[in-house]
Formats: C-alpha cells, structure tokens, sequence
C-alpha cells in the first residue's frame, strides 16, 4: 500500500478517460477518489479494474439515509476492497453507529469517515435547512459527532484542519479537497491551501483533482506535487 498522501478525484465522464488517466498514474505515488458520477457508470467493475492496477480506492458515495440502508451499503461497499468510504455526519449517530459497525464486521474493514458540512453551503443556506450557527459550528459539533459515533475522520476544509486536530484528536483523519499548488489554476474552487499549507495544518490526505487530472502529463504533475511536500 502507497504511503502517499495524495488522493486523485477522478472525476471524468467517462470510463475510458479514467482509465487511460489511472494507466497514466504510478499507484505508488497515490490513491484515487471514485465519486459518484464515474461509480454510476462504471460500477464495481471499474473499481475492480483500478484495483488490478494497483491503486486505493476512496470510494466517495456519501452515503445518506435510514441506518439500516446505510449500514448494507457500507458493507456492499467494503465487499468491493476500497481503502476507505464515506457517510454524511448529518445521518446522526445511529446511522454512523450503523455503518461503523457494519465496517468493522467486513472481512476487508476500509476507513470509514463521515462529510460534516457540504463546503458548498453558504450560511444563509444552512439556516434555510434549519441549521443554527455558523458553517465552522457546525463541522466542529458533526465531526465531534463523527469521532464519538466510532468513525475514523472526516472531510474537511485545510482551513478548518488546525482547529479540528486540535479539539478533536491528533490522529482523528482529516482528508481535504480544495488544494492548489501555487503554478495551478483554482478552477470553481475559492478558498484553497497548497499541499504544503494543508498539510502543515493537519490534513492527512490531500484530495487533488484538476491540477492533475487536467494536465497534459497527470504523472509529471503528481511527482511536481510530490516533490513541492519534500522540500
Ligand atoms: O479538481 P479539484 O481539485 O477541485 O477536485 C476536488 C475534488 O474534491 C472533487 O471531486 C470535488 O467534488 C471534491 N470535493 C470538494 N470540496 C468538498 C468536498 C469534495 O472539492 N467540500
């Protein structure tokens, strides 16, 4: 298995683009992030495929629902091999319970961490679903929720990543999109770190999609990342 902290979201429409992207990509030097789009397409076929050539998989499907749903999902998830899969925080503890326990019962058992805050929500937002408090409470109160519920981490912002490691506990996973080295464009992303910011901050795993996935040599791209956290 990779040491390496970099997950690849893959997010391709189709399944021969992400194919001949994870072809393209040393499995040594990262994992990749199979979301929703390219896992409806592509099914576990496809993660079977990713698999053969050697990557870890973080299955991103942010499950959502009753516990008992959630839980057989999760166990269908973890029959698949994939290094880690994901819940929403907002299903409660009965549900992350759920799941946990579902995990941990799998003959393969893959991290399990839970979504706090979606970061696309503004405040007004939030409180149009009913949600009080600023979007920063709110992860901190979900993830507490998480980590009580049994869960190994969550997705969050690098910004949130110090107060999190902090209050929660150091080895408390934290897995952070929204990363741009400083020769990459920001794309629809707007509050970003650099890899070496996020991870001085205390994310764990840096989800990397566009700076790599979007270049002309993915490969060249991963190794510049890689080298920029060296230093
Ligand atoms: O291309 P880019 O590096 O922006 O991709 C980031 C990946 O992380 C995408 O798959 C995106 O859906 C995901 N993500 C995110 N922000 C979140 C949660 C997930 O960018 N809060």
């Amino acid at each position: 298995m990779t040491q390496s902290e970099i997950i690849v979201a893959v997010d391709y429409p189709t399944i021969q683009k992400a194919i001949e992207l994870a072809q393209s990509l040393d499995p040594e030097s990262c994992r990749l992030k199979v979301g929703k789009e390219l896992f409806t397409r592509g099914g576990p076929q496809f993660i079977e495929a990713v698999h053969k050539l050697g990557f870890d998989v973080f299955l991103d499907l942010k499950f959502h629902d009753i516990p008992n749903t959630v839980a057989a999902a999760c166990r269908a998830a973890a029959d698949l091999g994939v290094w880690m899969i994901n819940v929403h925080a907002l299903g409660g503890r009965r549900m992350m319970e759920a799941a946990q326990e579902a995990v941990d019962n799998s003959s393969h058992v893959p991290k399990l961490i839970a979504v706090t805050i979606l970061t696309s929500h503004s405040n007004g937002e939030l409180h149009e679903i009913g949600l009080s408090g600023s979007a920063e409470e709110n992860v901190l109160r979900l993830a507490n929720l998480a980590k009580n519920s049994g869960l190994d981490g969550v997705v969050c912002s690098a910004k949130e990543a110090a107060k999190l490691k902090q209050e929660i506990s150091s080895d408390f996973i934290l897995v952070t999109p929204g990363i741009r080295p400083a020769w990459a464009e920001k794309g629809d992303q707007s509050r970003v770190m650099t890899p070496r910011e996020a991870i001085s901050a205390g994310s764990d795993y840096l989800v990397i999609g566009r700076p790599i996935t979007e270049s002309d040599d993915p490969q060249s791209a991963l190794l510049k990342l890689i080298d920029e956290l060296a230093e």
